[in-house]
């Protein structure tokens, strides 16, 4: 297939869905994916930092929408597939980024509320997401899903059993996905940062002894900031990536290089 050389980045009118888009590395990608001319819906739990990042990114010039939605929820995001197609027509873009990592325990001590509270999100979420809007890029022929995974879905990590366990799923679950749905020509990719500086390490780039150990343990010798995850994420929602599937895209620093 041939395609544009000078414009595959361009995603003008295409609607692109990232979940918990209000903060951290959801709202550069969704700031990114507006930037190159998409419509963004953004969701997440919390409607005054939706809001709050929708008036950023339409100050810029951006085309953005914002509805609450839980991805745990199998009813809100049922609700949040049929509000986005009513609003906006069907999405050729799902970026599932929402995730938690609310522990930093041995196994040992971790309680079944914490390990479900973690899958129910991480793991669990990206299942009714790729479900829910999936459905309409299968009817249209055309879509791509990009997961936000984690070097720890590559590689362990010490104290994160679950979250490790979450985030292992959604690379395995996408390479499944991938092979089932590339013959409906929808991709499904995930991209996997290593330490990126937001609320969900705040404990880590804070902490002296750990922050150093973290740097010193990636190539790179620095955690990223949130933009520089974008973009893997507007390239593989691009034609740019056309005739990439059920590929995982490390931006962490030369991490899993080592
Ligand atoms: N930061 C890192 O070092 C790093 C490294 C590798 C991978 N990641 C992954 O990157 C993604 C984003 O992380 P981040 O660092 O940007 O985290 P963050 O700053 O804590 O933001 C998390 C976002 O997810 C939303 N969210 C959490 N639970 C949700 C739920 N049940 N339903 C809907 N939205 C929910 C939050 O909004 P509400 O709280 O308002 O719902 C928020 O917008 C996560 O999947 C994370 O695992 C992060």
């Amino acid at each position: 297939m041939s395609i544009d050389l000078k414009t595959m980045f361009d995603l003008s009118g295409r609607v692109c869905v990232v979940t918990g888009g209000g903060r951290g590395i959801g709202k550069s990608i969704a700031t990114a994916l507006a930037a190159h001319g998409a419509t963004v819906v953004i969701t997440g739990r919390t409607q005054t930092t939706l809001d709050a990042a929708a008036e950023e990114i339409s100050h810029a010039g951006g085309k953005v929408d914002a509805i609450t939605a839980d991805v745990s929820s199998e009813d809100d995001v049922e609700r949040l597939a049929r509000a986005v197609e009513k609003r906006h027509g069907v999405a050729k873009v799902l970026v599932n980024n929402a995730g938690v990592n609310a522990i930093y325990k041995r196994v040992e001590d971790t309680t079944l509320a914490e390990w479900n509270e973690i899958i129910a999100t991480n793991l669990t979420g990206v299942f009714l997401t790729c479900r829910a809007f999936g459905r309409g890029m299968l009817t249209a022929g055309s879509g791509s899903i990009v997961t936000i995974s984690s070097i720890g879905g590559r590689v362990g990590l010490g104290k994160t059993g679950p979250y490790c366990a979450s985030k292992g799923g959604v690379e395995l679950f996408t390479r499944s996905l991938a092979i089932d749905w590339a013959p409906k020509g929808v991709r499904v990719n995930t991209v996997a940062p290593a330490y990126v500086e937001t609320d969900l390490t705040a404990g880590l780039s804070e902490h002296p002894v750990l922050s150093e150990r973290i740097t010193q343990r990636t190539p790179m010798r620095r955690f990223a900031h949130p933009d520089e995850i974008a973009g893997a994420v507007v390239y593989l929602a691009s034609d740019a990536s056309l005739y990439v599937t059920g590929q995982t895209i490390g931006v962490d620093g030369g991490w899993t290089a080592a």
